[in-house]
Parts: structure tokens; C-alpha cells; sequence
């Protein structure tokens, strides 16, 4: 139940928690100590964006963190935590325009043992804060990418809470003045970004690594490909390699919180002439019009290159 305290108009415009069932003020949460998300990061997530006080793209997350709970043998009670509910309402009681939902799902608190008992109760959380999302000044600047070798697991298409790898590459990747992460196999094939899938062109032809075990199957990742078929931008679900990126006609990162940024630079070499190409105008311009679309607002107007 929302507390009475939490309806003044105002309350909760800096984020509104829900936990297990109840709904509180972010800092009222409190999780079990040995809470296998605590003790193993036996969990997984979604990231989902609010816009104009909805949830969008709701469906497609909610199937996606299904997949994760199946990928992990964690029966996900969809009965006691209706969350194609839940967060819509969510967003709408935190007053909150524009933000971020950050859903976690662990499996459950139980006395410290790697290995678990099924039927466990889960721990579903759910928060919501305000985020600005990218501008057309911080598009038109882009970003640049740090290639690090990839030292994640074999299975990247779960959208798990173990983060480790992601917090020590963003912050290597930033002691470099880097903006992100960009993961490399061995081979030199390009995977994704730290938080974020990535695209280039490459002889006119848009390209992004294949949904398989090693990268996460973004959900604006997927967006992106079916506007691309929409538009009729040539695309492949193909990996492209380090060398392939270097001489790309453009190149962008696609994410949640970042839609499309386009990157102006990796490891220090610019991509193209550095700015946004046309095929990253059309598909950013694309996705936010059905963004907007979806959060019943009118459409936004267009991003230009210069
Ligand atoms: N991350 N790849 C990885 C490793 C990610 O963590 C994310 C998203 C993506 C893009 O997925 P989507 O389009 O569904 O946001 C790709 C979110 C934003 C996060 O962890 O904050």
C-alpha cells in the first residue's frame, strides 16, 4: 500500500520504490542480508524508460526479464507481483516525467549456499528516478568508445545482476577520458558496448553482432533493426571486427538511456569526419517519433546533422 505521506502532490518526484508488494520512499527498502542477489548477484534485471509518466516498450521488457528468470531456473510469480501493473502504476505515483525503472528480481533470501533451493520466495524490486535523456546538442557531440577486451561469461543474453565486469570497464574506459566500454573478443570481433549494443555502416550497410550467448538482445537494439526494415536502410545481423569499425562510414551505441549516440571515436581514432552520419540521424529521429508515440506525446522534433 502507498503510504498516505507519499500522495502530497510533489512527494516521490525524486524516485518511488516498489518492494516485494508494498510501494515506499526509495530509502524505506530494506533487503534480507543474505539475499542471494547480495551474497551472489543470483539475480537478473531490466532497465526501463518512462516518458511522459509511461512505461514504454513494457511488453517486450517484461518478456525479456521472463526469459532471464527462465534462463536461471527462477520461476518468476507473475500472480503475487503483476508487473505489466505494477510499474505503470509505478511511473504514474512518482509523478516522475522522465526517469528510469530499474526492475530486479533475485532469488530470494536463504542461509549462504552456492547452490539453491527451489520455490525460494523472490525478491522483486522495482525503482523509479528521474534521468534526462539525450539532447540533440549531446547527440550531435556523440561519444568515444575504449576497446577492452571482452572478460565476461558465456552468457550475455541473460540480463544478469553480476555487473562486475561492466563497473571495471566503465571506470578503465573512463580513466582513459572515454565515455564507454566497447567489448572485443579475441578474434577482434566487435560485441557491445559496457551498457549498450553496438552498430556501425560499413560499405552502406548497417550492421550489429548477432543475438547469440555473447552480447544482451537489447530491446532498442531490436527496435532499431525493425525501423531499419521500416526505413529501408540496408542492414545485416552480422558482427563487425575492430578494423571494420575503425574505417566505418558511422557508427552509433544503442541503449535505454542512451537511444542512439552516435561515436565519434575509438581508442583514440575518429570514425568517419566524427559526427553523426545520416543512417544514425534517421534511425534516432525514427525511434524517438515512436517513442513519443508510444508515451502519447506529440511528435518530438527532429534531431539535424549540423
Ligand atoms: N543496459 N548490452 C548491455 C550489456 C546492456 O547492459 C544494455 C542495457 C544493452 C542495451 O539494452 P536495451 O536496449 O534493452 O537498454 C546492451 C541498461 C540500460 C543498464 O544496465 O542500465
Amino acid at each position: 500500500m502507498l503510504g498516505p505521506t507519499l500522495n502530497h502532490p510533489g512527494d516521490g518526484a525524486e524516485g518511488l520504490l516498489y518492494l516485494n508488494g508494498r510501494f515506499l520512499r526509495p530509502e524505506e527498502g530494506c533487503i534480507g542480508v543474505e539475499d542471494r542477489g547480495f551474497l551472489f548477484g543470483d539475480g537478473v534485471y531490466e532497465a526501463l524508460k518512462i516518458l511522459n509518466g509511461r512505461c514504454l516498450w513494457l511488453s517486450e521488457h517484461l518478456a525479456r526479464l521472463g526469459e532471464s528468470c527462465r534462463e536461471i531456473d527462477l520461476e518468476f510469480p507473475w500472480a503475487k507481483h503483476p508487473l505489466a501493473e505494477i510499474l505503470p502504476r509505478l511511473a504514474e505515483e512518482s509523478g516522475i516525467e522522465a526517469g528510469l525503472v530499474y526492475l530486479q528480481v533475485t532469488r530470494g533470501v536463504s542461509p549462504r549456499d552456492f547452490d539453491y533451493t527451489r520455490g525460494l520466495e523472490p525478491t522483486v524490486m522495482a525503482l523509479i528516478r528521474p534521468l534526462t535523456f539525450p539532447d540533440e546538442v549531446t547527440f550531435r557531440r556523440g561519444i568515444s568508445l575504449q576497446p577492452w577486451g571482452d572478460l565476461r561469461w558465456a552468457r550475455c543474453d541473460i540480463k544478469s545482476l553480476n555487473l562486475l565486469p561492466a563497473v571495471l570497464g566503465k571506470r578503465a574506459a573512463r580513466e582513459q577520458g572515454r565515455d564507454e566500454v566497447l567489448w572485443v573478443a579475441p578474434d577482434g570481433t566487435v560485441r557491445e558496448g559496457g551498457s549498450s549494443n553496438a552498430f556501425a555502416v560499413i560499405d552502406g550497410v548497417l550492421r550489429t553482432h548477432p543475438a547469440d550467448n555473447f552480447i544482451l538482445n537489447g530491446i532498442t537494439r531490436q527496435s532499431l533493426l525493425r525501423l531499419a526494415g521500416e526505413l529501408d536502410v540496408p542492414h545485416e545481423v552480422r558482427a563487425f571486427t575492430m578494423d571494420e569499425l575503425e574505417g566505418a562510414d558511422e557508427a552509433f551505441v544503442a541503449s535505454t538511456t542512451r537511444d542512439v549516440m552516435p561515436v565519434k571515436s575509438v581508442g583514440g581514432r575518429t570514425i568517419s569526419d566524427g559526427r553523426p552520419g545520416p543512417i544514425s540521424l534517421q534511425l534516432v529521429n525514427r525511434l524517438r517519433e515512436e517513442a513519443a508515440s508510444l508515451a502519447g506525446l506529440d511528435p518530438p522534433q527532429l534531431f539535424s546533422r549540423s
